[in-house]
């Protein structure tokens, strides 16, 4: 029998994770089942364990589980531990470790894939809720010039801060970057998700060579809009963060690391 991997999440129903490792392993030859597990509010825990007891390896975990899945484990990365949230899972050694590829993933697509690498330049952060914590220890270890990170709470900003104590990390208002400029800048707000735009003052966007987007598939969203408006050079959403958090995992999984660009080319939708 083919190893057993599974991803569990509430809904389930849209999720790319079986596509996604399905191309991974027939392109890389690796024999696996890879599938999808409606997540139950009362009992994920018992459906984790479940899963592992009847040979599963690995599982990713979506939302609404991410929290969960850390708190359930009982080894994990210290990205996994910052963002105090995993989204894969190993079964190995008799234990339940746990990992976050959220951060990493989105590194690596903006650096390797859109051609913008981190070191000393200036980037933005908006937002600073379960996706900044997964994705700031990989964006401070990147070497950034500046990390800067607004949101509107200022309290969960800082106490992010106040937890990493990074020199390169910076807490603003929103207000307070009026007439500032970045090379990049990354929304990793869930306004998007209710067709909202973050309140970021006119300009900001004006200079950056990349304006990210961390959702996936809403095509251009009030940010990203934005961002064409005020002259942005590349726009760009979620899929290759996608692909790349999955190439992670099955990296983690399998000792293999799969090819993403053909896969990433498949799964985008065009920002129109
Ligand atoms: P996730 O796990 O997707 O990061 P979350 O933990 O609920 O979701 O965090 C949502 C983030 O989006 C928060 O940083 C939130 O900002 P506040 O902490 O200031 O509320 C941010 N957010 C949501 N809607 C927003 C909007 N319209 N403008 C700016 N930020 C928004």
């Amino acid at each position: 029998m083919s190893d057993r991997y599974a991803v569990i999440g509430r809904p389930i129903s849209h999720t790319k994770s079986p596509l996604i490792h399905g191309l991974f392993a027939q392109a890389s030859g690796q024999a696996l089942e890879y599938g999808a597990i409606e997540g139950s509010l009362e009992g994920f825990e018992a459906q984790v364990q479940q899963f592992r007891n009847e040979g599963g390896r690995g599982m990713n975990i979506t939302a609404p589980f991410k929290l969960r899945a850390f708190e359930l484990a009982e080894r994990c990365s210290e990205r996994a531990q910052l963002a105090r949230a995993a989204n894969a899972l190993k079964f190995e050694d008799g234990l339940v470790v746990a990992e976050n590829f959220d951060g990493i993933g989105l590194l690596r697509d903006i650096e390797e894939n859109l051609g913008e690498p981190l070191r000393n330049r200036r980037v933005l952060v908006l937002g600073a809720g379960g996706a900044v914590r997964g994705a700031l220890l990989p964006f401070l270890q990147a070497g950034p010039g500046e990390l800067v990170l607004a949101n509107r709470d200022m309290t969960k900003a800082l106490a992010l801060r106040n937890e990493l104590d990074h020199p390169l990390l910076h807490i603003r208002r929103y207000e307070a970057l009026q007439g500032q400029t970045f090379d990049i800048v990354v929304n990793a707000t869930s306004a998007s998700l209710v067709g909202e735009l973050p309140p970021l003052p006119g300009g900001v966007l004006g200079k950056a060579g990349l304006a990210y987007e961390l959702a996936y598939g809403k095509g251009l969203t009030p940010f990203l809009r934005q961002a064409r408006e005020e002259g942005v050079a590349r726009l760009a959403d979620g899929v290759g963060m996608l692909v790349e958090q999955a190439a992670e995992a099955f990296a983690w999984w399998r000792g293999v690391r799969p090819a993403t660009r053909a896969v990433i080319d498949r799964l985008t939708i065009p920002l129109t």
